[in-house]
């Protein structure tokens, strides 16, 4: 334990200077980076970012709603994140009558601004190494089970002893599999307010065609406000609340960056798997995500195709559309950029020198070999997984059907008011045809539920199985569903049992229950030990090398500077678009590209007031910052700690990144904090949040 406990902090504070700029560094160890990050341009101490007793950057950070960062921009509990991480609040807001998704909205007072019951922000009040606590009595030779047993008894003491008598929430999370622990105190905020937001046609300016892609011309914000009680401390909304005091807020400069500048990103990112073995990847590259893709890109048309015949039906669609886009748009990237850096061969090379060394050190030598031997079981349920999650998940009306079984009688109204607001069953229908005949083809027998296979073959094919399905199903439209629930208590239970689409979705998830995730878990539980040993194997074996840990929605810092890239031979991207960009793509034919007439009108009027930069105003910026999803909305810092920019995505050739950075493509994007507070003043009419934000000089 000594030992390892050692190695681990020899890693984590040796610092070589690092060529590159990955690495998503943990703030309470960031001493060990402050040398390579002053030689690069940071201006601050390692205090400056992280202070359990004095106020630090830390404190003007938040994890938004369990998904996203956000930062304090004044000390009046001013908050800002992207406009997709505030998008349900602005959403949920909006009706026809006050269409603030379309129009964007601005409180013009503090009476305006409008409370969100579901939403949290969460501030970090410290972090602790515990894994002595955590491993306390887990001896080496513990099986499996009985590990995780112990180890999770341990964690639920340490969090019961870091919260006790207080008002925090924690967590213990596991770095490094299991090599190391950290304790995360969080004090959650619970009355948060939209303050304001631009319309969609800004915030979510170029769509999904221009997502995960440079040139960006996004202005992907949106405001709130944190309210606490009179004391200061969290509270549910109440009229009484008052804005909240942060212990720290951000300063603001709006001197710009040039190409080269150092940059610092704090923020929540989500998950990364750097470490992973060449298994993987060579799962994730020629088995998953080609079928992912191809899964996804058969929605994607199905969508478009019935978005295109009726207005009504492209904006119940628009956020379904947005959602299944990213993710698919992302895994294209991730795989182009695998294959392009030679991923798996990299990893197969890896692990080559990895057993050359380990077979000089025996309690290393099997562990590859083993890990192998597990990763090859895995792979039928990671597929099979995989098709519940991506083919059948991808059918609204059984995933309906099997929540509104598990509701309570009191729920249903409500639950099927919002399903059929945003729902087709002309899409779903067509989309099960299509992803339903690919679980048919694709996945082994032995994970085909018996009732799919069997209304296929009494139907005579998926096709037919699937408008029988739909023809028959009492929960396909409002009207249908209102019927159902008219039924008196008793008969009303009989049909939903009797019904088939819950019938189908029990199939499914029952197969999945029964046969899927039972062997998926238990594998990667023991693949999961193995990493531990493999991991510390690798520190060991190059005791000098730098490794930082995977992300896992903890509080971390990356830094880079901003600078283009060459996506392409011949072609370089420079760091900085502007005004002149937008004005480019604007087209009131594409909805992506159809901007307001206010920024149409100031354009022609060149009124930018305070804001203009070289006769334009600048819109976003690429850094070389190591981001992923959870990044989003995070702040982008300069040299002083003051803020720059706001995090909303990664270029293209960038999506790789989760499992290998190339320094060379890897960018972040921001979106430029001039742009946004120029879009508050001069086109949101809300200058007067200004008068709270604090600038730099
Ligand atoms: N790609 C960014 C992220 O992963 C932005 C997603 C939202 N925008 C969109 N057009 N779907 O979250
Ligand atoms: N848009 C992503 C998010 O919501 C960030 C982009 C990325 O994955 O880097 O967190």
């Amino acid at each position: 334990m000594k030992k390892l406990v050692l190695l681990l902090l020899a890693a984590l504070l040796s610092a070589p200077q690092l060529r590159a700029d990955k690495g998503m560094w943990l703030p309470s160890l960031i001493g060990s980076r402050i040398k390579d990050m002053k030689a690069k341009g940071f201006r601050l101490t390692a205090e400056d970012i992280y202070s359990v007793n004095e106020a630090s950057l830390k404190d003007a950070v938040v994890l938004f709603n369990g998904g996203c960062t956000g930062e304090l921009i004044s000390d009046e509990g001013l908050l800002l994140t992207n406009h997709h991480c505030g998008y349900s609040a602005i959403q949920s807001h909006s009706s026809v009558e006050h269409d603030y998704l379309t129009h964007g909205f601005w409180a013009m007072n503090r009476q305006e601004e409008l409370p969100n019951p579901k939403l949290y922000v969460s501030f970090l009040v410290r972090m602790d190494d515990v894994t002595d606590r955590v491993l306390k009595g887990v001896k080496d030779d513990l099986p499996v089970g009985k590990r995780d047993e112990k180890i999770r008894s341990n964690i639920d003491g340490v969090i019961a002893e870091a919260t006790r008598g207080t008002r925090y929430k924690a967590d213990v999370e596991s770095f490094f599999y299991g090599n190391q622990y950290f304790l995360f105190v969080y004090e959650n905020f619970t009355d948060v307010r939209l303050v304001g937001a631009p319309p969609s046609s800004v915030g979510k300016f170029g769509g999904d065609t221009d997502n995960w892609m440079w040139p960006r011309h996004t202005g992907d914000f949106s405001l709130f406000r944190i309210y606490a009680d009179s004391e200061n401390r969290p509270a549910d909304y109440s009229p009484d609340n008052v804005p909240y005091r942060p212990r720290r807020s951000l300063a603001i400069s709006t001197e710009g960056l040039k190409e080269g500048d150092f940059t610092f990103i704090y923020g929540f990112p989500g998950t990364t798997k750097q470490y992973i073995l060449s298994d993987e990847v060579d799962y994730i590259l020629n088995r998953s995500n080609p079928h992912k893709i191809g899964l996804r890109t058969m929605r994607l048309d199905i969508m478009g195709e019935e978005q295109a015949k009726s207005v009504a039906t492209r904006i119940q669609y628009a956020s379904k559309h947005a959602g299944v886009a990213n993710a698919w748009k992302k895994w294209q990237g991730e795989s182009k950029g695998l294959a392009r850096l030679g991923t798996l061969e990299n990893k197969r090379e890896a692990e080559r020198r990895f057993q050359q060394w380990a077979d000089a050190h025996p309690a290393y030598a099997d562990v590859l070999p083993q890990m192998h031997g597990l990763y090859a079981e895995l792979a039928p349920y990671a597929f099979a997984r995989d098709y519940y999650a991506e083919a059948y998940g991808a059918v609204e009306l059984t995933r309906f059907a099997s929540r509104l079984v598990r509701a309570g009688a009191g729920q249903r109204e409500a639950m099927a008011r919002e399903f059929y607001k945003d729902y087709s069953p002309v899409i779903d229908a067509r989309i099960a045809k299509k992803t339903w005949g690919e679980y048919l083809r694709n996945v082994p027998q032995e994970f085909l539920p018996e009732a799919f296979a069997q209304a296929v073959a009494v139907a005579g094919g998926v096709d037919a199985a699937v408008e029988k399905l739909f023809a028959e199903s009492r929960l396909t439209d409002s009207v249908r569903f209102a019927a159902w629930l008219s039924l008196d208590e008793a008969s009303r239970q009989a049909a939903l049992e009797a019904d088939p689409a819950v019938a189908m979705a029990a199939a499914f998830d029952g197969v999945y229950l029964e046969r899927i995730a039972g062997p998926y878990r238990d594998l990667n539980a023991r693949i999961a030990a193995l990493y531990r040993v493999y991991m510390r194997g690798l520190m060991e074996m190059e005791p000098d090398a730098v490794f930082y840990p995977d992300a896992n929605l903890t509080l971390r810092v990356s830094y880079g500077r901003m600078e283009g890239y060459k996506p392409l031979d011949g072609v370089y991207y420079t760091p900085q678009t502007t005004l002149e960009g937008i004005m480019e793509k604007d087209n009131p034919d594409i909805y992506d590209y159809d901007i307001p007439q206010r920024l149409r009108d100031l354009y022609a009027g060149k009124d930018y007031g305070r804001w203009a930069v070289d006769g334009t105003v600048p819109v976003a910026f690429l850094a070389t910052n190591h981001t992923t999803g959870g990044n989003s909305g995070s702040p982008v810092l300069n040299g002083r700690g003051e803020l720059v920019g706001l995090n909303f995505d990664r270029t293209w050739e960038s999506t790789m990144s989760d499992i290998e950075f190339d320094p060379a493509k890897c960018r972040n994007i921001a979106v430029d904090i001039r742009y946004v507070l120029f879009l508050i003043d001069k086109v949101g009419g809300a200058g007067y949040l200004l008068d709270e934000m604090r600038f730099a000089r």
